[in-house]
């Protein structure tokens, strides 16, 4: 067929334990309120000991199947930057545990995002004609990542998973994905990285140590950047399908910061109540950062058939990127 990609499933799962701020707080030098108004964060969920991205995924990848009422897929993308292991990825396993051996089954690595980077290349399989439906995932565990004495990165990150079932359809139909538009600038990867374990330092030859792999954020270069890029590539979705910013129902950013989803908000002129917002539950979830809002959006009711919605992501890279949709009739699972 080829054509557009089409919202048809929409699932997520988020870990039962639950970290507090007040849990942190006993533990590192902060405070519930710190973190409050400089977040917008209450709690996190987190991985149980031996509990793994792939886990998350195929529990996300469950409800979008269920939720699309289908039980097959003809490819798996998992957008994630904490793979089960460096190598091999972890969208095969998760095909397979899904019951989807032999199907297309890779990973996508945007960081925050690696979910809208794997809805357009899931839209570019769909066009192409390679697969009819694509499940697409986005699933992290940034508490397995986090240096236990950063106080800043374990008061943000959260760990949980999110997906949606695309199908082939038609530019006209609600819920086809229009407006994709992508970014990067590499030149300030380093604002967000994990520096070390990487051919980089491994080929030097020196050995690599727990600092090497932790995950390291420059808070406030990354705040300023989010907000400049979210809203001009924001902008940049809108003005190619003609929608202007008045007429979106909805946004739904990346949920890093409530005070940059309220910038955001401010430098598009748009009311801060139209914009997603479930940080205060479940903090940064990174590539699962998106869908979850999505689904706690929907199951509450604020996301609702025909409006119209505008998804938009901002990480690690740097990278960005926006997609807009008519919500279509669905059931979150
Ligand atoms: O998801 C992908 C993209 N990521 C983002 O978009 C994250 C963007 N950045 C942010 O959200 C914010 O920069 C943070 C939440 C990470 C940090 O907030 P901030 O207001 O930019 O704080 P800061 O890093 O400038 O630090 C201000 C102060 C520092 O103390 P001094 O040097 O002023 O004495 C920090 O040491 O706050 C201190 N601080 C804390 N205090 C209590 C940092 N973390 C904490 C903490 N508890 N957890």
């Amino acid at each position: 067929m080829g054509g557009a990609a089409v919202l048809a499933g929409l699932g997520a799962w988020l870990p039962p334990d639950v970290v507090t701020n007040a849990d942190l707080a006993a533990v590192l030098d902060t405070d519930d309120e710190w973190i409050r108004t400089r977040t917008g964060i209450r709690q996190r969920h987190i991985v149980a000991p031996g509990a793994a991205t792939s886990d998350l995924a195929v529990q996300a990848g469950v409800r979008a199947l269920k939720s699309a009422g289908q039980e097959h897929v003809d490819a798996v993308i998992v957008a994630t930057s904490t793979p089960d292991r460096p190598c091999p990825a972890t969208a095969p396993e998760v095909a397979s545990r899904l019951g989807l051996r032999g199907v297309a089954a890779f990973d996508v690595g945007a960081v925050c995002t690696g979910f809208v980077y794997g809805l357009a290349t899931a839209a570019g399989l769909l066009a192409a004609d390679v697969a009819g439906s694509v499940l697409v995932i986005g699933a992290d565990t940034f508490s397995t990542i986090l240096d236990p004495r950063d106080r800043t990165t374990r008061a943000v990150f959260g760990d949980g998973a999110g997906a949606v079932l695309l199908k082939s359809g038609a530019f006209g139909e609600a819920g086809a994905l229009r407006g994709l538009t992508l970014g990067s600038d590499g030149s300030r990867g380093e604002l967000i990285e994990i520096p070390g374990g990487g051919s980089r330092q491994r080929s030097t030859g020196r050995p690599v140590t727990d600092e090497d792999l932790y995950f390291t954020m420059q808070g406030r270069a990354v705040f300023s950047e989010a907000v400049r890029r979210m809203a001009a590539s924001v902008r940049e979705s809108a003005e190619r399908i003609g929608w202007r910013l008045a007429d979106i129902d909805r946004f739904v950013p990346h949920q890093a910061n409530a005070r940059i989803t309220a910038a955001l908000a401010e430098r598009l002129d748009v009311p801060v109540d139209t914009f997603a917002s479930n940080i205060d539950r479940v903090g940064n979830t990174v590539a699962a950062s998106i869908p979850l809002a999505l689904a706690d959006d929907a199951a509450s009711g604020r996301l609702r058939a025909g409006d119209r919605v505008l998804l938009t992501g901002f990480g690690g890279g740097l990278t960005w990127g926006s997609v807009a949709l008519t919500w279509p009739e669905l059931t979150v699972a």
